[in-house]
C-alpha cells in the first residue's frame, strides 16, 4: 500500500483515499477493505506507510462502524488513523455484516465529528439533495459522500450544492436531459472499453437513468435488448416527450 501511495503521489492527485470500508466479497476475502477493521494496528501501519510514501500528498481514509454489531470500533480505528497522519476521515456508519441493509446511523458520524481533529466526511443514505443538508445539520460533518443516490442521477451534486448556497432547486431533470446524460456516459465508457462491453455495462445504468419515468419498464426492456449505442439513441428518441417524469 505504501508503494502504491508513492506511485499514485507521482501523478500529483489532490489526495489519496484509503478505503477501509469496502465490503465487496472479493476484497474482504483477501483481508482488504473493511476486513482490516478487525486489525486496527495493521490499519495504523498501512496508513502511516502510505502517508510517508505519499510525500506530502494528503492521505485520507474511509471506514465503516466496525465489522459487526458486537465489534463497533470506528472511534478506535479513527484515533489510530489520525495518529498515522491522515488528513480527513470518511465514515459510512454501517457494519460489514449490515452491508447496505438497515439505516446509516448518522449519530455515529456526529460522534466522530466530536472526537476527530481532522475533517469528517459523512456517508450513507443520501438519496435526495435535501438529505445532504440534513446530514450536515444533524452531524456537523465537513463534507458528504454520495454513492447510490448518484447512480443515474449526477444532478444530485449540483442540486445539493445549490441548496447549501441557499439557491433555488431546479428540480428533477426532464426525460430528455436524463437520456442525453445516459448517452454521454455511454460514449465516455465506449472510449475506454469499446462499444460491446459498454452496452452490457450500461444496462444497469440505463435502468438507473430511467427510474421513475412513465413507461419506464417498456423503455428498459427495449434498452436491455439493444446491441449498440446508435440503437440506444434511437430508442431514447422515440420515447414520447409528452410522458411526465416523476421524482428519481
Ligand atoms: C457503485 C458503488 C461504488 C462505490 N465505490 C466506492 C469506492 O470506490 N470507494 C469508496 O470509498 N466507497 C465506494 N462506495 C461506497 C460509497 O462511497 C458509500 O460509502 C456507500 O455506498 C454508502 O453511501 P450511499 O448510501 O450514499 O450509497 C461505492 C458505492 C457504490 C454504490
Amino acid at each position: 500500500m505504501g508503494r502504491a501511495a508513492g506511485l499514485a503521489a507521482k501523478l500529483e492527485p489532490d489526495f489519496i483515499d484509503l478505503n477501509f470500508g469496502c465490503p465487496v466479497p472479493k476484497v474482504v476475502r483477501k483481508n482488504g477493505g473493511v476486513a482490516l477493521m478487525r486489525e486496527p494496528r495493521l490499519i495504523g501501519k498501512i496508513a502511516a506507510e502510505a502517508v510517508r510514501q505519499a510525500a506530502g500528498v494528503p492521505v485520507t481514509a474511509k471506514i465503516r462502524s466496525g465489522w459487526d454489531s458486537s465489534s463497533i470500533n470506528f472511534l478506535e480505528v479513527a484515533g489510530i488513523l489520525i495518529d498515522s497522519g491522515v488528513a480527513a476521515l470518511t465514515l459510512h456508519p454501517r457494519t460489514r455484516v449490515q452491508g447496505f441493509s438497515g439505516r446509516s446511523d448518522w449519530s455515529r458520524i456526529a460522534e466522530l465529528v466530536k472526537f476527530s481533529p481532522v475533517p469528517v466526511i459523512g456517508s450513507g443514505d443520501i438519496f435526495a439533495p435535501q438529505d445532504a443538508l440534513a446530514m450536515f445539520s444533524q452531524t456537523g460533518c465537513r463534507a458528504v459522500m454520495i454513492g447510490r443516490g448518484a447512480l443515474g442521477n449526477p444532478w444530485i451534486f449540483g442540486r445539493a450544492r445549490r441548496l447549501l448556497e441557499n439557491l433555488s432547486d431546479p428540480g428533477e431533470p426532464q426525460p430528455g436531459e436524463r437520456f442525453a446524460q445516459a448517452l454521454e456516459q455511454a460514449e465516455m465508457m465506449a472510449g475506454e472499453m469499446g462499444e460491446l462491453a459498454t452496452i452490457i455495462q450500461m444496462r444497469k445504468h440505463f435502468s438507473y437513468y430511467t427510474r421513475g419515468l412513465a413507461g419506464g419498464a417498456a423503455l428498459r426492456r427495449e434498452l436491455f435488448a439493444c446491441i449498440g449505442l446508435e440503437q440506444a439513441r434511437l430508442i431514447f428518441e422515440h420515447y414520447p416527450e409528452s410522458m411526465q417524469c416523476t421524482p428519481i
